[in-house]
């Protein structure tokens, strides 16, 4: 089946700065060009601090870019982007309510009655294999399975973008492969547009369509763009075995090294 896409997210020279002291605004993001077909996963990968989570954000609408234009859906964004989900690096469970309430009160907050809410939740908590933990309260979760909590709080309004920022981060190597090889799947039914930030190469690499390249701040630009030639289905584990996987990996590595060592060398205070 061919996917024709439109585009899900469109970024018209979107300029990102901070601050409002007269002369001093700090200019995140220069201006930046950006298409996310609407059934495309791309992931950002760029240095710590280059403006992966500001761009995520204007996306989401929770900040107005300095300059330049966000369209989701061919519409100009105006106030929070409706259309997307949004899993942040900590995950926002409330840990007064337990796992299934979690997960139910996007429903009931759009309006669905209480028991339809709940047994939607049951059915996204079974998906993201959780379906024995529902009365259990989030402290007395795995890091990983709050991760799967998230996801399936945020899955479960369909939202048309997912918005992902660095989601599997505090997790070790094995559980972020599970989680990497939970979130194809879902991907693969879901199939709707991702944006996926991480720091994470093989994890980008693994998980996309295309894999963006930002660039050191200040005034960070998109500096690559590759499409990722592997088929899907594939499996997280296998696929860092695969020769077109370690040539990809070779091809961009080369092209944030020196973006993350100009990071570093920054935030560092060397070569000033
Ligand atoms: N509210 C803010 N006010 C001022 N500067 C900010 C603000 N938010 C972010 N910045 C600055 O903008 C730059 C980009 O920040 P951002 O959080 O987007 O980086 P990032 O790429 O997500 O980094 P990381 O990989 O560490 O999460 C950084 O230099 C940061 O200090
Ligand atoms: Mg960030």
């Amino acid at each position: 089946m061919t996917l024709k896409a439109r585009s899900a997210i469109g970024l018209k020279s979107v300029a990102i700065s901070f601050g409002h002291m007269k002369n001093s605004p700090y200019e995140a993001v220069a201006p930046t060009n950006l298409d996310v077909g609407e059934h495309e996963f791309l992931a950002i990968v760029g240095p710590t601090g280059c403006g992966k989570s500001t761009l995520l954000n204007a996306v989401a609408g929770l900040l107005t870019p300095a300059s330049g234009l966000v369209k989701i859906f061919g519409k100009p964004l105006k106030g929070l982007n409706r259309e997307a989900g949004y899993l942040f690096q900590q995950d926002a469970l409330m840990p007064w309510k337990t796992v299934l309430e979690n997960v139910s009160i996007g429903l009931e907050v759009a309006g669905a009655t209480s028991s339809d809410a709940r047994r939607t939740a049951l059915e996204w908590l079974e998906r993201v294999g959780l379906g024995a933990f529902a009365d259990r309260f989030p402290a007395t979760l795995s890091g990983g399975q709050r991760k799967r909590t998230g996801l399936a709080q945020v899955l479960i309004r369909n939202p048309k973008i997912l918005l992902m920022d660095e989601p599997f981060g505090p997790l070790d190597a094995q559980t972020r492969q599970i989680m990497g090889d939970l979130l194809l799947t879902l991907w693969s039914q879901y199939r709707k547009a991702v944006l996926f930030v991480t720091h994470d190469l093989d994890e980008a690499i693994s998980l996309a369509d295309r894999v963006l390249i930002m660039s050191a701040g200040p005034r960070s630009r998109i500096i690559g763009d590759f499409r990722v030639p592997l088929a899907r289905p594939r499996d997280i584990a296998d696929i860092r075995h695969d020769a077109t996987f370690n040539a990809l990996h070779r091809e961009i590595w080369e092209a944030l090294r020196d973006e993350v060592m100009t990071a570093y060398r920054q935030t560092s205070g060397a070569g000033r």
